[in-house]
């Protein structure tokens, strides 16, 4: 049975739970949000060590202005009112991603949730904000070519494994399971490098409606699975 250290999830489909109850799409997002923290707390159960959810992409700015204002405000009081249970619940919280064009009011609950769950050990939640894996690559590529010309790493010296510690995942494991949600499957733009041997998993149910059962389901999937790695079934790690 496969063993499982970190999960990733691409949360879909807020909007078309909105849109099929005639309500704002805002309401799908503060929804989505009460499912954030079901799945979170679903995660701790199952001993699941890391998860990782795709909030805001490098891409949402391109939605209307009032979309993304409120977003932001429901991710900076989501953080605010969640502050304690997390704290209680031993979930260390990080985001990665720019920060340099987040809302400050965002910026600065994210910082403050960051250091005070900085030493919970049940779960490390992950929040993907303003993230997209080619500029990630395409930082991780510069930096490694700043240390080229600076005369700090030689040319033969770069290797996968350098490579990856330039990213923003440093030191986290590769996501083992990359769930999606609302019937939607492609990557968007998320993890392209990390997600080079995870198992995908695809569920019809939008974001707002996916319940601790559902993420069961999806494990439960990725355990039968058998994962080579591109050697031979019997060999594979
Ligand atoms: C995709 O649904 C969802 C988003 C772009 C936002 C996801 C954010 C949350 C659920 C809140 C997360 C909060 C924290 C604190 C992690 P969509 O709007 O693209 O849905 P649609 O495809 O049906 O329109």
């Amino acid at each position: 049975m496969n063993t499982i250290n970190h999960v990733a999830i691409i949360m879909d489909g807020n909007g078309r739970w909105a849109q099929q109850r005639s309500m704002p799409r805002w309401k799908g997002h503060e929804m989505g949000i009460q499912a954030v923290r079901r799945v979170s707390e679903a995660a701790c159960r199952q001993e699941i060590p890391i998860l990782t959810l795709f909030a805001f992409s490098s891409e949402n700015w391109k939605r209307p202005a009032e979309e993304i204002r409120i977003l932001f405000s429901l991710f900076q009081r989501y953080l605010v009112a969640e502050r304690q249970s997390l704290i209680d619940n031993d979930i260390r919280v990080s985001a990665f991603g720019r920060r340099d064009r987040l809302p400050l009011f965002v910026g600065e609950a994210l910082s403050s949730v960051e250091e005070e769950t900085g030493s919970c050990k049940r779960l490390h939640l992950r929040i993907a904000l303003d993230y997209g894996a080619r500029y990630e690559i395409v930082e991780a590529a510069r930096a490694l070519a700043n240390e080229v010309a600076q005369g700090k790493l030689d040319l033969e010296q770069i290797t996968e494994e350098g490579f990856m510690r330039r990213l923003a995942s440093d030191g986290v494991p590769d996501p083992d399971l990359i769930i999606r949600t609302a019937g939607e499957q492609r990557l968007s733009n998320f993890l392209l490098w990390q997600a080079a041997y995870s198992e995908f998993y695809f569920s019809s149910k939008l974001w707002p409606d996916f319940e601790a059962v559902d993420l069961e389901e999806a494990i439960a999937d990725y355990r039968s699975r058998t994962r080579k790695y591109g050697a031979l079934a019997c060999a594979a790690g």
